[in-house]
């Protein structure tokens, strides 16, 4: 079974509380609930993680490579500046799915540069927690096409 994994970067723990007019009101739990269902429902496993730091990220890219088939990464504010994420992605060489809740490209100038745009194989943003689920689906095709 294929084994993608989940991450979450700074502040997205703080979901449900954190500006809801902008993310939502669900919290990081729900999402980890939502993708463990859909993740059931296509036959691939996860692991969902958040780290507030920046190089646990980079550690736990690092560790998917030979154990992980996709990953899906909401690198939150780090999108925009972690060049160490970007050549975390780029070493392991694992298909990518960019996740955001918000539209970054409808909000502030800063937001608009993506730092894990060029390493990933689609971006999905402004769909709140479903845009996970989407991600989960596009992995799912994704590895279908390159096993056969
Ligand atoms: C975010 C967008 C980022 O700009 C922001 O820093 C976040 C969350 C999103 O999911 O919409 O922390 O990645």
């Amino acid at each position: 079974m294929p084994s993608i994994l989940i991450l979450n970067g700074p502040n997205l723990n703080m979901l449900g509380i954190r500006e809801p007019a902008i993310y939502g009101s669900e919290t990081l739990a729900d999402i980890k609930r939502k993708c463990q269902a859909e993740a059931k429902a296509l036959g691939l496993k996860v692991d969902f993680r958040q780290s507030n730091h920046e190089g646990e990220l980079v550690t736990w890219i690092q560790k998917a490579y030979g154990k992980m088939d996709g990953i899906i990464l909401n690198a939150g504010a780090y999108t925009h500046t972690s060049i160490a994420i970007h050549d975390a992605l780029k070493a392991v060489g694992l298909p990518v799915i960019e996740v955001h809740l918000s539209n970054p490209h409808e909000r502030e100038s800063f937001r608009h540069v993506s730092y894990v745009a060029p390493v990933a194989a689609d971006i999905i943003t402004g769909k709140r927690g479903e845009g996970y689920v989407l991600a989960l689906r596009r992995l799912k095709d994704i590895l279908k096409n390159k096993n056969s």
